[in-house]
C-alpha cells in the first residue's frame, strides 16, 4: 500500500489491470508480425532492397515477443488476447516504413511503462523480460528511422535508465 502512494507518476496497476494491459502489447506484437510479413514482401524499389530483409527478420522476433507476452498473462492466470490491433497499408514504400515507425513508438512507450508497472507489483522476472523485448524493438526503430533517413524519434513519456 505505501509504494502505490510513492509511485504516483507512473500509475500503479493491480494485476488484473496488468493483464489488460499485457493484452494490448499482445495485439500490438500481432500488429507487428502482419505488417512485417507483408511489408517485407511488397517493399519494392532498390533503395528499400536491405530493409525489407530487415522487415523480415523483425517479423520473426515479433513473434518471439508475442510468446513471452501471451506466457506471462498466463502465468498471471489471464487468457491473451486473439485479435491484432488494426493494420494499415498503402501503396507506397516511404509510408509503409512510416507506419511501422510510428507502431514501434508507442509499442515502446508502452513497454517502458510496463517495466515500472511489473516491477510495481514485485514482478521483477516479467520485468526482465520486457527489458529484452525493449530492446529488441529499440533496435527496429533505429533500423526503420535509418532506412527512412531520418533521427530515431525521442520517445516521451515514462523514461527508462
Ligand atoms: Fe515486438
Ligand atoms: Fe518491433
Amino acid at each position: 500500500m505505501k509504494a502505490v502512494a510513492e509511485a504516483k507518476d507512473s500509475k500503479s496497476v493491480s494485476r488484473e489491470e496488468l493483464v489488460g494491459l499485457l493484452n494490448e502489447d499482445l495485439s500490438r506484437e500481432y500488429q507487428a508480425i502482419i505488417s512485417y510479413v507483408v511489408y517485407s514482401q511488397v517493399l519494392k524499389g532498390a533503395e528499400y532492397m536491405n530493409i525489407a530483409g530487415e522487415l523480415e527478420k523483425h517479423a520473426a522476433e515479433e513473434l518471439s515477443h508475442a510468446l513471452i507476452i501471451s506466457n506471462q498473462i498466463d502465468y498471471l492466470g489471464g487468457m491473451p488476447a486473439v485479435a491484432p490491433k488494426n493494420v494499415r497499408t498503402s501503396e507506397k514504400a516511404k509510408e509503409m516504413l512510416k507506419f511501422d515507425l510510428e507502431n514501434e513508438t508507442e509499442t515502446i512507450r508502452n513497454y517502458r511503462e510496463r517495466v515500472k508497472q511489473c516491477e510495481e507489483l514485485g514482478e521483477y522476472a516479467m520485468a526482465e523480460h520486457i527489458r529484452e523485448i525493449l530492446k529488441d524493438e529499440q533496435d527496429h526503430l533505429i533500423a526503420l528511422a535509418t532506412a527512412l533517413g531520418e533521427d530515431a524519434p525521442a520517445i516521451k513519456g515514462s523514461g527508462t535508465k
